[in-house]
């Protein structure tokens, strides 16, 4: 079948054999008769280049539960095959509060653990307490403890160590039901609020907050095929940083301070969609792959792109940035 549907980029490579999965219980029988496997959740982090040779299984294990709740928080764990923003706004409709900045974001909740999803300000480790999964040489149920995941940024133990051992199934929650820690300080955030004259935001006002940001900025996978942030913000020495910022003043950064300032110096994590637009690529087209006009972090496929076309045009990006600022760009999205 075409996997058209099943990736939001929207390129349709083929699965010669395909099944999906809606509980616990199929997957683990299936994972006694065949091992080598290949995992589509919410397609949302994936460019296929090619058909792909083994089962492709879709993970779609849907339910929301609470476990336990208290007068300051509640406990609640998802199946890996809800839809991410669906159980957002399931939790904004509960006033269970801690993951509204994380509003729209495409993608499945089984799948949020392993690139450590973020925006705005808060990542998606900050509400996490447990992250439960099939071992796929055994067949054997296992659980992580936040502490287990190794999570940093766009990053976890599940993208390293662990990377096709496991398949995640289930991701438990710690939501607060009062005295929300809102998170507003990021520029964007503060400012569409400030336009609509709220001074106390509720969790709906931020995620309606954040919901018009990324309208505003982020191109719909519905309508233009895409996979979010294709690059992942570099990050680069004190040294080097001064010697572009020398070059191109306004440059825009953020200090990343060492977790023990005795040892290792400041770093810089500066925004690959800045590098890409001063690199010329912003709103470029190539056929149908091309760069978002609105962020150039972002890759698009304008209709029938090939996973190469847009590949190409992701190393040609590389290969500029790489000759005009001395700079390494890594690719955030699968490349498959
Ligand atoms: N910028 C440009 N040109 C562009 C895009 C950005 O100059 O085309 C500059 C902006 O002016 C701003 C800076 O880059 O000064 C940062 O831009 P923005 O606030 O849009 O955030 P980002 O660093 O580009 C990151 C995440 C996004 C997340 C936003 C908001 C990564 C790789 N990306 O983008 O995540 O939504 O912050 O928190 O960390 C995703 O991962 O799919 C994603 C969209």
């Amino acid at each position: 079948i075409s996997l058209k549907n099943y990736n939001t980029f929207g390129i349709s490579t083929n699965a010669k054999r395909f099944v999906s999965i809606s509980s616990y219980y199929d997957l683990q029988q299936l994972i006694k008769v065949e091992k080598d496997l290949f995992l589509i959740s919410g397609g949302s982090n994936m460019l296929l280049t090619k058909d792909i040779e083994k089962l492709v299984v879709h993970i779609d294990m849907k339910g929301i539960s609470i476990d336990n709740e208290d007068d300051n928080f509640v406990y609640i764990t998802v199946n890996a095959g809800e839809n991410w923003h669906e159980f957002v706004l399931f939790c904004i409709a509960e006033n269970y509060g801690g993951i509204e900045n994380l509003s729209l974001i495409p993608g499945n909740v089984g799948t949020c653990p392993i690139q450590n999803i973020g925006a705005y300000g808060v990542e998606v480790k900050d509400t996490i307490i447990k992250v439960e999964a099939i071992e796929i040489e055994t067949g054997k149920r296992v659980t992580f403890s936040n502490k287990d995941c190794e999570f940093g940024y766009r990053n976890s133990i599940f993208k390293n160590k662990l990377k096709g051992k496991v398949i995640l199934t289930a991701v438990s929650f710690k939501l607060t039901k009062k005295k929300h820690q809102l998170n507003t300080s990021y520029g964007a955030i503060e400012a569409e609020l400030a336009s609509k004259n709220i001074r106390k935001p509720t969790l709906k006002d931020i995620s309606d907050a954040v919901i018009a940001i990324r309208k505003s900025k982020l191109p719909d996978p519905k309508e233009i095929g895409n996979s979010g942030s294709f690059f992942k913000n570099p990050v680069i020495s004190k040294e080097q940083f001064l010697k572009l910022q020398k070059e191109y003043p306004n440059i825009p950064f953020y200090e990343i301070k060492p977790f023990d300032c005795a040892q290792g110096d400041i770093t810089y994590k500066v925004p690959a969609g800045w590098l890409v637009e001063q690199s010329g690529f912003k709103g470029k087209r190539f056929g149908d792959a091309g760069v978002h006009e609105k962020q150039a972090l972002v890759l698009v496929n304008y209709g029938n792109a090939s996973g190469e076309e847009i590949y190409a045009l992701a190393k040609k990006i590389q290969k500029k940035i790489s000759k005009k600022f001395r700079i390494p760009l890594e690719i955030e999205v699968n490349v498959i």
